[in-house]
């Protein structure tokens, strides 16, 4: 075998762009779907102030909007909540496999694994078709029947991992009362669903986030809906993006008393770490998604929002202090695990949940990304 010696990196052609780490700043696309402005706390789903639909709005009404471009009138969000009941019912082989599955797979496995390869095989089980060979009808279709299985197969395969028979979907609730449902099995409050119901909604769409822009990456190539939003799932379960907020439970739990915060967070950051739940890509001040949550955190009360309060307070002088350069705050991610963990969700089901709404988000975009017939292929220095 012919070997050369490793050059030192590469020239770039001189008609190259030489993209910045990260890709931060480099517009990739376009999109009507959502915006996000740091510097200016500016968060839209296409003409309406997200935080705003966040407060008013249910999720299925934010889905609708997505999807097709207008919030519904009463009729519509009749029919749209029939095509979403309709979408997370399973054909029978499906489920088999999946109880086969759920045999095969060790207690231990992440729930986020298992989502993936649960939805993976859901692909395969309805016989889904790449994109490139669908009818934006038909295109239409698999984007709400896959995004629609992600809370009935997330919580199918929690339940299963405790040992316990799932329970599906009830059609007299609506898609978040759903969700608590499918997961603990009881009726949730009202309380709980309104809390829950901003989260998701929060949480749809964030702009040209790492998981929104994989799953484009797939749809540019045409593939099926389910494999855009599977890949989708790997980019959101790492800790920097949507694997943070059980992380952030976990420095409360360590945090444990007020007092106790800003030692903490200055041990933190004198070792290097990050601290989880602070910090983003985007907003370099207030996220306004935290401030929301906060906000229903604080309604839902208790000694955990308490806590959490008092800790954000501390940690940003701590971040102050030791990161005079940058301001780092609360993001989404510190006050989503509190409202969580309220409204009766399991900690490792954090993730999951967020998956659930951000699934929503990855479909319309694979809609969007369908429509561009121009495959991404970016190049790399060598
Ligand atoms: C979200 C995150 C990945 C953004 O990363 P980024 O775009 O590289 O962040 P920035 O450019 O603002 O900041 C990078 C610098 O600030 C520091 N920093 C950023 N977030 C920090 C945090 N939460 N704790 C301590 N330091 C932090 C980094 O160490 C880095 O320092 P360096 O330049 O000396 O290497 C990052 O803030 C982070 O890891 N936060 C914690 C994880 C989290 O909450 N993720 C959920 C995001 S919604």
């Amino acid at each position: 075998m012919t070997t050369v010696a490793t050059p030192a990196l590469s020239t770039p052609p001189p008609e190259a762009l030489v993209a910045p780490p990260g890709l931060a700043g480099v517009i990739v696309a376009t999109t009507a779907l959502s915006d996000v402005r740091g510097q200016e706390g500016f968060y839209h789903y296409r003409q309406y102030d997200a935080v705003d639909l966040a407060r008013s709005c249910s999720i299925e009404e934010v889905w609708h909007l997505l999807l097709r471009g207008h919030l519904p009138d009463p009729d519509e969000l009749a029919a749209f909540r029939a095509t979403i009941a309709d979408g997370q019912l399973l054909p029978d082989e499906v489920v088999q496999a999946l109880d086969g599955l759920a045999a095969d797979t060790p207690p231990a496995t992440n729930p986020m694994t298992r989502l993936r390869t649960a939805l993976s095989m859901l692909g395969g089980g309805l016989g889904l078709q790449p994109v490139w060979d669908l009818t934006p009808e038909q295109r239409e279709r698999d984007a709400i029947r896959v995004a629609a299985q992600v809370p009935v197969l997330t919580a199918a395969a929690y339940r299963r991992s405790q040992g316990l028979d799932p329970v599906g979907p009830r059609p007299d609730l609506g898609y978040t009362a759903n969700h608590l449902w499918m997961i603990t099995g009881e009726e949730p409050t009202d309380e709980h669903v309104m809390a829950l119901e901003r989260y998701l909604c929060l949480t749809v769409d964030h702009g040209f986030n790492a998981s929104t822009f994989t799953a484009r990456v797939v749809a540019s190539t045409g593939a099926d809906v389910a494999a855009g939003v599977v890949a989708a799932l790997g980019a959101l379960s790492g800790p920097l993006h949507g694997g943070a907020p059980s992380r952030a439970l976990d420095s409360l739990d360590a945090i444990g008393t007020p007092d106790n915060a800003r030692p903490w967070a200055d041990a933190q950051l004198a070792a290097g770490n990050r601290i989880m739940g602070f910090g983003h890509a985007i907003y370099r001040g207030k996220d306004p998604r935290s401030e929301l949550l906060r906000e229903t955190a604080e309604e839902l009360g208790g000694p955990l929002a308490d806590l959490a309060v008092a800790a954000e307070r501390a940690i940003d002088d701590a971040l102050d202090a030791a990161r005079p350069d940058r301001t780092l705050r609360a993001n989404v991610e510190f006050y989503a695990g509190v409202v969580m963990h309220e409204c009766g969700i399991p900690r490792e089901m954090f993730t999951p949940t967020f998956a659930v709404s951000r699934a929503m988000g990855w479909t319309a975009h694979i809609l969007e990304q369908a429509r561009d017939r121009k495959i991404i292929r970016p190049s790399a220095r060598y």
